[in-house]
């Protein structure tokens, strides 16, 4: 499973790229509204320091705007996909901007029929929103192995990015049911590098070091 970080912070991605094992980037406008920044500007800045799929979203809600967002926010550079809403509007848009050969993920999936209908309509990647089923007492990770289910018997190649992270047992949870990405907060990035055995197994060897005889 790769690792994307779900973020419009340009401090924070560049801390999480530097280790070295960062994918991709998704934003969305709640995101990028917090960061009170120029949209295309922070894109930029995203592409310039990320190797790897950088999910910008439109704001359009018919599909015609949605095609005309997606081809302009593309131009900015080939790793920028465009996140579309998974509404009829938006399936349509999926399928007019694969004809131009951009690539999209479909957001705000909560059903895998859902998943299956922006697969079939040409998405490159679909968001399943874990954190978001939880919150309304549907087991989100159940979502996940449906679709990625569903999928692998079909033979469909439509990435399941596992989305709506809040904690790094989501994250294993992901991994285990078969997700391609799981895309992840800073702050659930932090706290999946940290163990205390691994904090008091430093200070020991440390320890052992500087008592050596
Ligand atoms: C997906 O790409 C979204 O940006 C994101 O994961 C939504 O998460 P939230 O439910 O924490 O807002």
């Amino acid at each position: 499973m790769k690792l994307f970080i779900d973020t419009a912070n340009i401090r924070e991605i560049a801390e999480i790229n530097d280790w070295g094992v960062l994918a991709g980037v998704t934003t969305n406008p709640s995101l990028v509204a917090k960061e009170g920044r120029d949209f295309l500007e922070v894109l930029r800045e995203i592409t310039a320091m990320v190797d790897g799929p950088i999910s910008a979203e439109v704001l359009s809600t018919e599909a015609e705007g949605m095609i005309q967002e997606g081809t302009a926010l593309s131009k900015i550079h080939p790793n920028i996909v465009i996140k579309i809403p998974m509404t009829a509007e938006g399936l349509k848009a999926v399928k007019g901007l694969k004809e131009r050969g951009i690539r999209t993920n479909v957001t705000l999936v909560f059903s895998a029929n859902q998943a299956l209908l922006a697969a079939r309509a040409g998405a490159a990647y679909v968001s399943p929103f874990v954190g978001r089923m939880d919150d309304i007492g549907n087991a989100g990770m159940d979502l996940i192995r449906d679709i990625a289910h569903i999928f692998d018997i079909h033979g469909i190649d439509t990435e399941i990015i596992a989305a709506s992270i809040r904690h790094p047992i989501h994250v294993t949870e992901a991994a285990l049911a078969g997700a391609h990405i799981a895309t992840i907060p800073y702050d659930v990035w932090k706290k999946m590098l940290v163990h205390p055995m691994t904090e008091q197994g430093i200070e020991k060897f440390m320890q052992d070091w500087n008592n050596r005889k």
